[in-house]
């Protein structure tokens, strides 16, 4: 086979070698009937290719086929590699390729619904465009995500869900390395698996059945199955009827669950030494992702301890309350206070990454532990990113009696789950655990201001394509 060079490695030692690359015509610029010049993008990277008149091997029929070719057209292009004395405007690469060959793969039609360029400009951009006179097109969210093949190629894109990635490596990683075991649960299930409304119902052979909103109930029944510590990441369901910047109707859990020997605050040792690592492991290792997306979607930096703050739900409440902020007695704190609380807590202890400890045990699911010495609270906890929710967690009730008893006190028709409440008849060791939305970690941790920033292919109260 031939030797393919990635267009994110040229560079100026291989000044003079011929290479071989394959990638999008982003960009076509015709000089005169004997040059033109041709950006051709290979994920985040772009480089400049010029073609000149030359005898034997540019001929002008070549320059006129490179002026022809459709943007985003897939184009095979050798040359030789040059380093220009002035630096090179709109690329990502400082070096040029002189093109001695260039092949079209595939054709791309000539009127695409987005382009790129237009697409991959930030705000900042667009503002300095205008006050300049210059007609840019912004592209809207719904386009983008009507078209979201071509949406998906821009830079910031490109990082985005390598971050992603990434971040999913981290989870898996750090909790195989701690003894946790992958599993897959069912998503076809015949209760609601976090109790409330937000549950797709659907027909399984003339059974009443739902999509699982969460692994919550199998992933406790892998603990009763003798496995010690598991992690799943897996698909969740949520049939949200508000349309938020942060709310999806399909988003990807990293869950975990665990024995717990002494306290609860074991399940919040993982979920603390888990994500620094992640996050020393992105801002070690994605550098140049990071920098793309700040490109186009400028943020400050996520500051986050070497051991991760701890609040009682008790002291976050006082701290809003000396801020002026009321909140409802033993109640859930709305998005804005939230957001306040994450500001206060930013500004006093210098972190955007904080833990929330010992909730009112009313406003946490039935399978939560009420707390030993008070049970008006919860061993249970959730975690913020800027201010806002990325994972919920507790210790859970194994006491067969007494998750009977708070499943009726939630409302919970208690035999659409008595094969889970009976699993824990045959001694189960008391544990813990958590939930992860995948989105919401790279949305905050990127500062995203919405959660389909962060889906592939999202899927909202109002979109089921593409
Ligand atoms: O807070 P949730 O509903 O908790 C559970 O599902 C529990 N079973 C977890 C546990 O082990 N105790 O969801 C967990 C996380 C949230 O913190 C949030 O990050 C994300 O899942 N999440 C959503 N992400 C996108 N769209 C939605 N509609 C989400 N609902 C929850």
């Amino acid at each position: 086979g031939r030797t393919w060079t990635g267009v994110g490695e040229l560079c100026a030692e291989m000044k003079d070698k011929n290479v071989l690359i394959r990638g999008a015509a982003q960009a076509i610029r015709s000089v005169s009937k004997k040059m033109a010049f041709l950006v051709v993008r290979q994920t985040m990277s772009t480089v400049q290719c010029v073609l000149v008149v030359s005898k034997d091997v540019v001929s002008p029929q070549m320059v006129r086929f490179a002026t022809s070719l459709s943007k985003e057209s897939i184009v095979d292009v050798e040359g030789v590699i040059s380093v220009p004395n002035e630096p090179i405007k709109g690329t990502t690469q400082q070096v040029e390729i002189q093109v001695r060959k260039l092949y079209c793969i595939n054709r791309a039609v000539p009127n695409l619904p987005i382009n790129i360029e237009d697409a991959s400009r930030s705000e900042i951009e667009f503002k300095k465009a205008e006050d300049s006179g210059e007609q840019l097109v912004r592209v809207g969210q719904d386009t983008r995500l009507n078209h979201r093949v071509l949406d998906l190629r821009t830079p910031a894109n490109q990082a985005i869900f390598e971050i992603q990635s990434q971040v999913e490596k981290v989870f898996r990683q750090f909790l195989e390395s701690e003894g946790f075991h992958g599993i897959h649960t069912p998503k076809l299930i015949a209760g609601s698996s976090e109790g409330g409304a937000a549950v797709f119902k659907l027909d399984y052979k003339g059974q009443p059945a739902c999509l699982a909103q969460s692994p919550q109930l199998h992933k406790q029944m892998t603990i009763c199955g003798g496995f010690g510590r598991v992690f799943e990441v897996g698909p969740v369901f949520r049939a949200e009827d508000s349309y938020t910047h942060r709310h999806l109707c399909e988003f990807v859990g990293l869950d975990v669950e665990m024995e717990i020997k002494e306290h609860y605050f074991e399940v919040c040792d993982i979920v603390d030494r888990l994500f620094v690592a992640m996050f020393d492991h992105l801002n070690m290792n994605c550098s140049k992702e990071l920098e793309s997306i700040n490109r186009q979607y400028p943020f400050q930096p996520l500051k986050y301890l070497p051991k991760t703050l701890r609040l009682t739900y008790d002291e976050g409440i006082q701290m809003l309350k000396e801020a002026g902020v009321e909140t409802e007695p033993m109640g859930d704190l709305n998005t804005e206070s939230e957001k306040k609380l994450g500001k206060l807590v930013s500004d006093k202890y210098n972190t955007d990454f904080y833990m929330l400890t010992r909730y009112p045990l009313g406003i946490r699911p039935f399978y939560t532990m009420p707390c030993y010495d008070n049970p008006a609270y919860s061993n249970s906890f959730d975690v913020f990113i800027r201010g806002e929710e990325i994972i919920s967690g507790a210790q859970r009730v194994h006491l067969p009696e007494l998750l009977t008893k708070r499943a009726e006190q939630c409302g919970i028709d208690v035999k659409t789950i008595s094969t889970y409440i009976d699993s824990f008849r045959y001694g189960t060791p008391p544990h813990g655990g958590f939930g992860v939305g995948l989105e919401r970690v790279v949305m905050l941790f990127c500062g995203l201001n919405n959660i389909r920033k962060s889906s592939l292919f999202p899927r909202d109260p109002q979109r089921l394509t593409p």
